[in-house]
């Protein structure tokens, strides 16, 4: 690839924010059946012609990059139930406008792919890991396979990847008792942990305001614990606060659902069948697969998308936040309807 001479644009939506990171689903299937985002015991799938082929994915990704997109994140889904991911990884990691390429799994398939993964040319990873014990994982998670993330998670590491971040889903009498154990478990294998506000979002129909823990009850049971913690100050885009405590360990909440970071959120997302959202929470997307497989131009794909993002005035979570009552976001039967309209669909 030619050295990069000149930087690419910067488009500005209504509110202001740069089109910078792009959440990349590869497959709306998965291997666990959390019980925040997957609760059902029936799910419509995207039909299997419709899903990108790696190649209509790469290219996509390479026309985001010409517009500002510097982020991949890889979601599914669980991504590494997609076949030769690592040729994908391959693919975009070979842009050199791509500073940033990482992963969100939940860890199951981590052990057999996360050398090649590396070796491929991925950044970073992120494993989901909501509990540090096997029979509540089980209960969570509906498959018995906490032993496998754990090895999941070493050999991540033992491949190369520095900087891991866990990410756990913390609900009111599920977790809620383990923030401790978590942050101990990511003090002791070098990961920052991140605890993630259980969401409304599309796909969690079992959720209610009653079975979050916000951000300042977290924080006030780990003062508890460990004494004073202070916020580390932020460097802009990303969802996670971060704080420290006084022994230096640093962790991360995401508090999505209490406080929203819609202001900072430079963030778009491509379902596995190319359909463009510019929001979690976004009832419609922008259809890029049609155009794609039609043989539109370069050209043609760029203004789609210029046009969609400086039209972009979203802030799902905040307009979330300011509901008086609030209940599910999309009901079961409205998933069926519209399968896109589900977390797991749109990447996490
Ligand atoms: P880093 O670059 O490592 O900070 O990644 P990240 O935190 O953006 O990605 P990750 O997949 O780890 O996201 C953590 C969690 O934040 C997700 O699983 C969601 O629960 C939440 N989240 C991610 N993106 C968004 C978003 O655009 N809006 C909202 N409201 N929540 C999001
Ligand atoms: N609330 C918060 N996070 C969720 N995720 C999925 N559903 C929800 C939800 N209802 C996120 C979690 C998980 C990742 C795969 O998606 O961070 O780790
Ligand atoms: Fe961005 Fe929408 Fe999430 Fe707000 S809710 S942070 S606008 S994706």
């Amino acid at each position: 690839m030619e050295p990069l001479t000149e930087h690419p644009p910067t488009f500005l939506d209504i509110l202001n924010r740069p089109l910078r990171s792009l959440r990349l689903s590869v497959t709306d299937r998965c291997n666990l059946r959390c019980q925040y985002c997957m609760p059902e015991e029936e799910y419509v799938w995207l039909p299997r012609k419709g899903i990108l082929t790696l190649e209509e994915a790469s290219r996509l990704v390479d026309i985001f990059a010409e517009l500002g997109v510097t982020k991949v994140r890889l979601t599914g889904g669980e991504p590494l139930v997609r076949r030769d991911l690592s040729a994908l990884v391959g693919m975009i990691a070979r842009n050199p406008r791509i500073e940033d390429l990482a992963i969100t799994t939940n860890g199951l398939l981590l052990a057999e792919s996360a050398k090649a993964l590396y070796d491929a040319g991925l950044h970073r990873v992120t494993v989901s890991l909501d509990t540090l014990r096997p029979d509540r994982f089980m209960a969570l998670t509906r498959k018995d396979s906490h032993a496998k993330v754990l090895n999941g998670i070493k050999a991540a590491q033992r491949a190369g990847f520095k900087g891991l971040k866990i990410d756990s889903v913390i609900m009111r009498g599920v977790n809620d008792d383990e923030l401790v154990d978590l942050l101990e478990f990511g003090r002791q294998i070098d990961a920052e942990v991140r605890f993630i506000e259980y969401m409304d979002v599309g796909g969690a129909t079992h959720w209610s305001m009653e079975k979050v823990v916000s951000r300042a009850e977290m924080l006030e049971a780990l003062t508890r614990q460990y004494g004073r913690i202070e916020p580390v100050a932020s460097a802009g885009w990303a969802p996670a606060d971060q704080f420290i405590l006084p022994d230096g360990t640093v962790f991360g909440i995401v508090a999505s659902t209490t406080t929203p970071f819609c202001r900072t959120c430079d963030r778009s997302r491509l379902t596995a069948d190319g359909t463009w959202y510019l929001c979690l929470y976004a009832q419609r997307g922008t259809d890029l697969r049609t155009p794609l497989r039609a043989g539109a131009s370069k050209a043609e794909l760029i203004s789609l998308i210029v046009s969609g993002w400086t039209k972009r005035s979203d802030r799902g979570a905040e307009e979330r936040h300011e509901l008086r009552f609030r209940e599910v976001l999309v009901s079961a039967e409205g998933l069926r309807q519209d399968p896109r309209l589900e977390m797991h669909t749109r990447g996490g």
